[in-house]
């Protein structure tokens, strides 16, 4: 689709330097053991994260969204908003390469429409239902990718695991099930999974839906860090007015009867200055806690 470049290019992802500085003494077999990771294309970092052209989403004659057109950049927040069956779970969907364009053109890291079957795609995903294995321990659930995509010794998939987890403040969490664990760390705990394999882009569908204000203004911290400190790209699919606020570099609005982007850019400028009435109405509401 995109003529920049395929998914052959490949090297060894870049070794977790939190790992081997942690207060864990890491052994030079753990050490080896990382560098069997599965190969990534390498990122082609003069172009945008993600680019796309006129994309048209849907079915058949099923469209839910056409004339797409945006770009997130490197280590952005960037927002994607819209009601209740607009499609931005179903664009994610499109994003990673799950379902085949109608129309138009996905450039993901610069290697083209993501191809899941050409190795290890350069992204983490948490799914909106993306609910943990409730009969694995949550140690074993961010372990799940490693054991899928690495021959990693088992040792090895444990510590990187248990790394994530620190990493989302869930230290001590491993052995315990998803049953007991809160709903924001249940969150934290899929964010870990899609952070398991080292992606340096994320993509995460209503990460604090449900949750109460102050677990979701953890979970908006922890995003911002996380895109901060390790330089992560991060998409997210969001409808809660605060996130929005704190989180979001920029954003993009879908609207579901216009079935396309009535607004797209930084959400302060778009409260202040949007003259669309269904883009101010949504910035200049009273959020439900206010
Ligand atoms: N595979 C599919 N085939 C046909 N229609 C689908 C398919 N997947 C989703 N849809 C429809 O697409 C529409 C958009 O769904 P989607 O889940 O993307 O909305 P959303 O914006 O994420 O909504 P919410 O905020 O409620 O999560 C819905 O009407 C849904 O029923
Ligand atoms: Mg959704």
């Amino acid at each position: 689709m995109s003529a920049r470049g395929t998914m052959n290019e490949k090297r060894l992802p870049p070794l977790d330097r939190s790992l081997i500085s942690s207060d864990r003494p890491v052994s030079s077999g753990l050490v080896r053991a990382l560098r069997t990771l599965p190969r990534r294309a390498a990122l082609k970092t003069e172009w945008p994260m993600i680019e796309v052209k006129d994309l048209s989403i849907g079915w058949g004659d099923l469209v839910l969204q056409e004339n797409l057109s945006f770009e997130v950049k490197r280590g952005e927040v960037f927002c994607i908003l819209g009601g209740s069956g607009a499609g931005k779970s179903t664009l994610l969907r499109f994003l990673i390469g799950l379902e085949r364009p109608l129309a138009g053109e996905i450039d993901v890291a610069g290697h083209g429409f993501p191809d899941l079957d050409a190795g290890l795609p350069p992204f983490g995903v948490m799914f909106q239902a993306g609910a943990l294995f409730g009969s694995l321990t949550v140690g074993e659930n961010v372990a799940l990718p490693l054991e899928e995509w690495t021959d990693l010794p088992h040792a090895a998939v444990t510590a990187i695991a248990r790394a994530k987890l620190k990493l989302v403040g869930l230290d001590g969490a491993a052995e315990k099930l998803p049953a007991e664990l809160s709903g924001g760390m249940k969150k934290r705990a899929a964010i870990a999974r899609a952070l398991a394999l080292e992606p340096e882009l994320v993509f995460l569908d209503e990460p604090s839906a449900g949750l109460d204000p102050i677990a979701a203004a953890g979970l908006d911290e922890l995003i911002v860090t996380l895109s901060k400190s390790l330089g992560l790209t991060m998409v997210v699919v969001t409808h809660e007015l605060e996130s929005i606020f704190r989180i979001a570099t920029r954003c993009l609005m879908l609207d579901k009867v216009e079935r396309t982007i009535i607004a797209q850019g930084d959400p302060r400028e778009l409260r202040a200055h949007s003259k669309d009435k269904r883009v101010s109405d949504f910035f200049n509401r009273k959020s439900k806690d206010s």
